[in-house]
């Protein structure tokens, strides 16, 4: 949701199309992070440096998209998400092209997928690791040439930075160079997936939808197909067809704020603040009540805490300016005084140490202590009784609320992974968490770590 600094050096360009053995693969990392102003211009020369080789695109021979099926995919954004999404296409025999800005966000992306790609083959053919990955990796290519990235695409999936400038930018230019019957589709989490088709054609219009993946891509089924008022039953049914094909549960939503997961999720969080704002419970029971009672692999609060303060305030007040113009209810979204003094007072959750719960340590340790220091973020807060085992029991043993008068004992984020896999849930902390569809670093850094 909020955009994020993303990972990229200097400006390299590389014109060919270069194909990818598992064996051939430099296994650094892009590190840098990058201002806004110099990730446009790389984004420009991007751009730029495509428009001179890309004259034959549109007559390209490649079956149609949406009649013959989708078979050659093409996903801009090599980042956390692209690379996800180009992982499963590739393991789904789609032909892949992956183009990003810079050949090390290429290769950043190249190394999700292969570390990604070990752990999935130990399970699909624990026999000959390597050949599954190879024949893989085999699928996908890479550029750096936006327009010849799209040559031959049957469907296009952008999975670029969260931005309406950048993103219009990319697919007003894509509009020129792709085939006429290429789909196009944003895996945004924010944006009006309309508003960024607009950047196209009518006739491409007709071909543009959203195509809402979750974090990690290759262990979340499910995707949200946005269609916008312009969207086409064809597109629409190519769409359904593909991310079928890709093992994938599609569910179609129209272009409102938070699609379907995030419109139902951001309010059910904001009104657990509310709740707790007012007195009525503590986060610890709220959390509690949330799994044991509803099933959810984790309560409200400790959501919250993943996701950040800052990035559910962020999209509340976004939100807030939708409900101006009457695309969403104002209660909804109304302003809490307890969040923007968490937020202001760097109570952020997981990336800044603290949030409603307190942590130390990190993933992995095995004695992660979630410390008591005596402050309150609200008077309603001191209210809390002392039930060590009820907390354990919400919590998996060691978290406790700031400033909630609780002494819980110390353990390991991954104890209540653990908990929630042999209670069915078969996912982590941090999956769990990805699960909301936010862009949760914080998640993904624990499930890839
Ligand atoms: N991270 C999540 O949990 C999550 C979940 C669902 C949807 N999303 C959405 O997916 C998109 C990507 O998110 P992410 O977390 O993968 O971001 P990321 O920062 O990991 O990756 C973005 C990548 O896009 C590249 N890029 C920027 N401009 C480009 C351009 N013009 N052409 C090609 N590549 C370009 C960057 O170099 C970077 O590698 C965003 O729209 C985000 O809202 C994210």
């Amino acid at each position: 949701m909020i955009p994020r600094p993303a990972s990229l050096l200097s400006p390299l360009r590389c014109r060919s199309m270069t194909s990818h053995s598992a064996s051939a693969l430099p296994a650094h990392h892009a590190g840098a992070s990058f201002t806004a102003a110099n990730r446009l211009s790389t984004i420009q020369r991007h751009m730029s440096a495509s428009a001179s080789a890309s004259a034959s695109a549109s007559g390209s021979s490649s079956t149609t998209g949406a009649a013959g099926g989708v078979k050659r995919l093409t996903v801009f954004g090599a980042g956390l998400m692209g690379a996800g999404i180009a992982q499963v296409g590739a393991q789904n025999g789609l032909k892949i092209v992956l183009s990003d800005v810079t050949d090390q966000a290429l290769q950043n992306g190249l190394n999700i997928i292969t570390k990604s790609l070990s752990r999935v083959a130990k399970k699909a053919q624990p026999d000959d690791i390597e050949g599954f990955t190879k024949t893989v990796m085999s699928n996908i290519e890479t550029t750096t040439d936006a327009a010849k990235a799209v040559e031959e695409a049957d469907l296009v999936v952008e999975a670029i930075i969260e931005s309406l400038k950048v993103k219009r930018d990319l697919f007003g230019f894509l509009d020129t160079k792709a085939k006429d019957s290429c789909i196009f589709a944003t895996n945004t989490s924010s944006l009006s997936v309309t508003e960024i088709a607009e950047a196209c054609g009518n006739e491409r219009q007709a071909r543009f939808a959203g195509l809402h993946f979750f974090n990690p891509v290759p262990a979340m089924k499910l995707v949200e197909i946005i269609r916008t008022p312009q969207t086409s039953d064809e597109t629409y049914n190519a769409l359904r067809e593909v991310t079928l094909k890709m093992g994938k549960a599609p569910v179609t939503c129209k272009d409102t704020p938070g699609f379907i997961v995030n419109r139902l999720l951001v309010p059910y969080m904001l009104e657990a603040i509310r709740m707790v704002e007012r007195g009525d419970a503590t986060p610890e029971d709220v959390d509690q009540a949330m799994e044991l009672g509803a099933g959810y692999p984790m309560g409200p609060f400790k959501l919250l805490d993943f996701v950040g303060l800052d990035t559910t305030s962020y999209i509340a007040s976004g939100w807030r300016e939708k409900a101006e113009q009457g695309v969403i209810s104002k209660e909804l979204v109304e302003p809490i005084p307890m969040m923007e003094e968490m937020v202001k007072s760097g109570r952020l959750g997981r990336k800044s140490g603290k949030g409603f719960y307190e942590v130390s340590g990190v993933h992995g340790a095995t004695e992660t202590a979630w410390q008591r220091d005596g402050e309150t973020t609200s008077g309603h807060l001191t209210k809390g009784r002392s039930d060590e085992n009820a907390a354990d029991r919400a919590t998996g043993k060691g978290t406790r609320v700031l400033g909630y008068g609780r002494t819980v004992r110390a353990t390991t984020v991954s104890t209540a992974s653990e908990s929630e896999a042999r209670s069915g849930w078969k996912r982590g902390l941090g999956e769990g968490a990805s699960t909301v569809g936010l862009d949760c670093r914080e998640g993904r850094r624990i499930m890839h770590a």
